[in-house]
């Protein structure tokens, strides 16, 4: 087999020895099988083509720099991804299946959990969607389960911690007040597609949402969420139409830990001008800093309203650094697990 030089991985797709496999028909799950085939045959009728009953999820698996292997948080992904079915009214695993198959799959691909020293990580892609063949407008009746992998690097090919600059999305919106924002639908990110495409072609690595109805306040990036920090405030927007990200969670756990004030609110797109560091947090991003911000009366002008200047253009502030080396450190076994966060995993 090549050799992968996993340090040159951003995050884009790899193929790897597996999938593991399980569909839901007529009330049942059948028996999960660990496929090579990647390829589906999946019936042309079937609602995800049509009306995108599927939801999924992303979680990552470590090569500690004790050779353990970990898997952070396996629990929080089952939850959310029953909650995105439970809001498209279809059927799920349950969370000991889910982590069931999570497992299977990085047994099935062990030689593609990247070394300890490269930084990169396995990522899984649990994948639910609906696959009867249907033509009215229903919630799909029979589902399919896939959890996949694929070795990955940081999000942008950067450097961690590698500070970036976004721009704000004032004419396209991500998730209606009261849509389905929540929740880790395909569908949500369809919509985001174009409006990204335009703000990469400016160079910009992330697109900022706001709140759908007024425009006022900060939502999320088109990949992750959004946290500031100001004075010894962890700042993270409060609202039911941005996905309850697991890394945010997990961040503001520590982050309270560490004395600082955790304020999960409302946060005005003003209060940019006033913050000391600003990040995008995920399990993709992992914590990302933003260090230039513009507002423009719509992505396609070339008008510059206004440009927020956050912290050191060059450098990860020092608090969010701080953030970074404990949730890191916890994923890589150099600190101590000690919320318990860490799933550790053998081959066999
Ligand atoms: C839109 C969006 N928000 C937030 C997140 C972060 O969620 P998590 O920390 O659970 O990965 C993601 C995915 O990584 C995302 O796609």
């Amino acid at each position: 087999m090549e050799k992968i030089d996993y340090s040159k991985r951003s995050f884009a797709y790899y193929p790897t020895n597996a999938i593991v496999i399980a569909k839901y028909e007529n009330g049942a799950w059948g028996k999960p099988e660990i496929s090579s085939d990647f390829m589906l045959s999946v019936h042309c009728f079937a609602g995800a083509f049509h009306y995108a009953p599927e939801c999924f999820e992303g979680l990552k698996v470590y090569r500690g720099a004790d050779n353990k292997v970990r898997m952070f948080r396996p629990d929080e992904n089952a939850k959310r991804m029953i909650s995105s079915a439970t809001y498209l009214d279809m059927g799920y695993p349950d969370e000991e299946m889910f982590i069931e198959m999570c497992k299977m799959c990085v047994r099935a691909n062990w030689e593609f959990i990247p070394p300890y020293e490269s930084g990169a990580s396995l990522y899984l892609r649990p994948v639910l969607f609906g696959m009867n063949p249907q033509l009215g407008i229903r919630s799909a009746k029979d589902v399919t389960f896939i959890v996949m992998s694929s070795p990955v690097g940081t999000y942008s090919g950067a450097k961690a911690l590698m500070p970036g600059t976004a721009v704000l999305s004032r004419n396209y919106d991500r998730a209606a007040t009261y849509g389905s924002g929540y929740y880790k639908l395909g569908a949500n990110y369809a919509q985001s597609l174009h409006a990204y495409n335009i703000a990469r072609k400016q160079g910009y690595r992330e697109l900022l949402f706001l709140d759908t109805a007024t425009h006022t306040h900060i939502e999320e990036f088109g990949s992750s969420n959004f946290f500031g920090i100001k004075g010894n405030s962890y700042i993270t927007p409060d609202s039911d139409s941005v996905l309850p990200s697991i890394t945010n969670k997990s961040l503001r756990h520590v982050a309270a830990d560490m004395g600082l004030t955790v304020e999960m609110r409302k946060v005005y797109v003003e209060e940019l001008a006033e913050m000391d560091e600003v990040n995008a947090c995920g399990t993709a991003v992992v914590i990302t800093p933003i260090c230039k911000i513009d507002d423009k009366p719509t992505l396609e002008s070339t008008e510059i309203t206004k440009c927020y200047h956050i912290g050191d253009p060059e450098n990860c502030g020092p608090i969010s650094r701080k953030l970074y080396d404990a949730i890191v450190g916890m994923q890589k076994g150099l600190l101590p697990d000690k919320y318990g966060w860490c799933m550790i995993l053998e081959e066999k």
